[in-house]
C-alpha cells in the first residue's frame, strides 16, 4: 500500500492528462501547470550522444543511468515507489533509441527493487521497430503496456493497457471485494474501433494471425 511513487524519465512523453503529464518529462507540459505531481519523479533521458561524458562508451553510460536510478530509489525508499516508465524508443522527446545494454541494467534495478515496469508502446508496437512490439527489440519483460496508434493503424481512435496475470489476478480480487471494477470510459470497448483493430492487425499479420 506504500508504493505509490513513479519514476519516469526527462524527455519522456506519455501523454497530456494530469497524471499522463506529470510522468511526461518536458517542460512544456509543466511549467504554468504546477506539474508534475509530487509523486512522480524523474530520472535521466538515455540520451547517448547528448549526455554522454567525455570518453564513456554507450555500455558505461547506461551503467551510470542505471546507478543514478538505484541511487533515486534507494533515496526515496524502495518501499515507497509502485512502477517505472519508459518508451522503448522515445518519441515526442527526440526519436531517442536506448544506448546498449541500457535496458538490461535498468531492468535489472527495478525487479531488484520489487518495481513494477511499465513499457509505454504507444508508438513502438505493432511492429515499428521490426518487431511485434520494442518490448521484445529490447528484451523487457513488461507488468504494464500502453498501446494506441498502429492498434488501428489510426483508421480509427483506440488505446489499450496489457497487464501482467499477477496484476490482473490483484485487481480481480479487490474487485471482488469492492463490488465491482468500477473505473471505465464513456467508450471503452467500442465495438467498431475493436472491429477496425482487429482487421488492422489480420493485414499487418497476415497469414500468421488468421
Ligand atoms: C509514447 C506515447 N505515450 C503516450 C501518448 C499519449 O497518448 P494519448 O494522446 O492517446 O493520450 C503518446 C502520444 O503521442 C505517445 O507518443
Amino acid at each position: 500500500p506504500n508504493k505509490k511513487k513513479f519514476i519516469a524519465r526527462s524527455k519522456a512523453y506519455h501523454g497530456s492528462t494530469l497524471i499522463s503529464a506529470s510522468l511526461t518529462g518536458l517542460p512544456a507540459l509543466h511549467q504554468k501547470f504546477d506539474l508534475p505531481a509530487p509523486f512522480v519523479l524523474h530520472t535521466d533521458c538515455p540520451h547517448y550522444w547528448r549526455f554522454h561524458l567525455p570518453g564513456e562508451t554507450e555500455e558505461e553510460f547506461a551503467t551510470r543511468l542505471a546507478k543514478n536510478l538505484e541511487d533515486l530509489i534507494l533515496k526515496e525508499g524502495p518501499e515507497t515507489i509502485a512502477a517505472f516508465i519508459a518508451e522503448p524508443v522515445m518519441g515526442a522527446g527526440g526519436v531517442i533509441p536506448p544506448p546498449k545494454t541500457y535496458f538490461d541494467k535498468v531492468q535489472a534495478v527495478v525487479k531488484k527493487y520489487d518495481i513494477l515496469f511499465i513499457v509505454d508502446e504507444v508508438i513502438t508496437a505493432f511492429g515499428r521497430l521490426g518487431t511485434m512490439f520494442g518490448s521484445d527489440m529490447y528484451n523487457i519483460k513488461p507488468d504494464l503496456v500502453t498501446l494506441a496508434k498502429a492498434l488501428s493503424s489510426a483508421y480509427v481512435p483506440i488505446g489499450a493497457t496489457l497487464v501482467s496475470p499477477e496484476i490482473a489476478a490483484v485487481v480481480d480480487s479487490q474487485s471482488n471485494k469492492l463490488g465491482s471494477f468500477a473505473h471505465g470510459f464513456t467508450y471503452s470497448g467500442h465495438p467498431v474501433a475493436c472491429a477496425v483493430a482487429i482487421e488492422a492487425l489480420k493485414i499487418y499479420r497476415g497469414k500468421e494471425y488468421s
